[in-house]
């Protein structure tokens, strides 16, 4: 996926000094100089950050006891350097993959529609993470939210819960949205009892991250219940954003989540519901096609220099970071309406490479998925002004002429690049 250069340095010196100061006066850290202290990373930071790493990376089945993954904040003899070990390594990542796709919603010409302040909702929201990426997003490729807004937080763990409250509290404004406030909810959510009591109020921006694949239930159990729950809480116009790992198991889980979707919004009748991206269509899934495919984006960014710090330490590589997502906008608008982008090209004539592209030759090769699913294609550039010449995983490519068997495909032109 590309990335604005303007988001993808926003991390440097100055993000390091405000997070920096801010785990400081947290109690977190010594000093905010701890953070390029090697002895202090090595001895604090990284066993946390490997052993969070491991826990994340668990295969499904070992998610799957009685209580998933839901202790794990409790499971450390050291909590605090466990929170800070988040804090410091995991929430930035999925902050950066957040405002990734807010500017990947910015790029093919989403613009806001939903009317007065922001409401929006974090499920799961740990340290305010995804709500943070927005704010990113928003600074550095706006689609137009409002400046003022409130952000409700629902976490299970309280403590990471009113860390998160009072990061906002400094990360809103020093992304320009001194006007964004939260509202914090401590609670264990479960899918039986609705995620949202039927009194809660409709938002306008719901976001998952990182956080569907904590639930047990299966995909098709988790398609009725959000469904229900964007019926009463998603407000017209607005958009649900939902973030995973990128891993097999959990990226399948958020494909056939997809499908159950589909078939749930058909089977509901529902025509304001449709899912925006990374698909360009409701067509059956390129990926769920092939048992052992999956689906997921990647992104560069340049590291704050302690992050680097700590990917050496733990043996960590996060250049670039990679997920699974779905957006879901709710409106009774076409999806060339909503994604300008896509207007004039034909659902048959686009595609979005799904692989990174590499040359054999002078052809580019990679895999595409359209509206009739998944294929390998090659494609050989018209000269260094072609807008195809360098294609990266993520790409939508417009007004295609495509043709061969999924196998071996031949994209003939090229017209734009989303
Ligand atoms: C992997 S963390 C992701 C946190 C944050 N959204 C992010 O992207 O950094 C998942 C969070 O969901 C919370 N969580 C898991 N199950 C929950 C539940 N049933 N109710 C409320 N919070 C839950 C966990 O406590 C944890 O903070």
């Amino acid at each position: 996926m590309r990335v604005p250069a303007e988001l993808a340095n926003a991390f440097g010196a100055p993000f390091e000094e405000l997070i920096g100061r801010f785990v400081t006066e947290e109690g977190l850290a010594p000093s905010p100089e701890a953070l390029r202290s090697h002895r202090f990373i090595a001895r604090s930071v990284i066993p946390h950050v490997a052993k969070l790493s491991a826990l994340f990376n668990r295969r499904e089945a070992e998610k799957s006891g009685p209580q998933g993954l839901a202790p794990y904040w409790k499971e450390s003899s050291n909590p605090e350097n466990l929170r800070l070990a988040y804090f410091l390594y995991f929430m930035p990542s999925n902050l950066f993959r957040a405002a990734s796709i807010w500017a990947e919603l910015a790029r093919l010409g989403y613009r806001w529609a939903a009317r007065g302040p922001l409401s929006a909702i974090e499920f799961g929201s740990g340290p305010a993470t995804g709500a943070c990426g927005i704010a990113a997003g928003e600074r550095h490729a706006p689609i137009g939210l409002p400046a003022g807004g409130t952000w409700a937080l629902i976490e299970q763990d309280r403590a990471m819960l009113e860390l998160g409250v009072r990061w906002a509290g400094r990360y809103f404004p020093n992304q320009g949205f001194a006007e964004w406030g939260t509202r914090p909810f401590h609670r264990k959510l479960s899918l039986g009892s609705g995620l949202l009591p039927r009194s809660a109020p409709r938002f306008q921006l719901w976001l998952m991250s990182f956080f569907l694949n904590e639930l047990s239930e299966d995909p098709a159990e988790i398609a009725r219940a959000l469904l229900d729950s964007w019926e009463r809480h998603l407000e017209n116009e607005g958009i649900a954003i939902l973030i995973e790992p990128a891993l097999k198991v959990e990226s399948r889980k958020l494909l056939e989540f997809r499908a159950q979707l589909l078939s749930e919004i058909r089977r509901r009748k529902l025509e304001d519901f449709k899912v925006l991206l990374p698909c360009l269509g409701h067509q059956a899934c390129g990926a769920l096609a092939n048992a052992e495919d999956w689906c997921h984006e990647e992104v560069a960014w340049w590291r704050p220099p302690y992050f680097r710090e700590i990917d050496k330490l733990a043996n960590l590589d996060r250049k670039t970071l990679p997920f699974s997502y779905l957006v879901i906008a709710r409106s009774m608008r076409s999806r060339e309406e909503l994604l300008p982008a896509l207007a004039g090209t034909a659902p048959e004539n686009r595609q979005r490479l799904v692989s990174p592209a590499h040359f054999e030759g002078k052809e580019q090769e990679f895999f595409v998925c359209g509206q009739d699913g998944k294929r390998r294609a090659r494609y050989r550039a018209q000269g260094p002004e072609d807008p195809a010449a360098e294609l990266e995983r993520g790409d939508v490519l417009l007004e295609t002429e495509l043709r061969g068997d999924p196998n071996a495909s031949r994209i003939s032109r090229i017209g734009k690049r989303g």
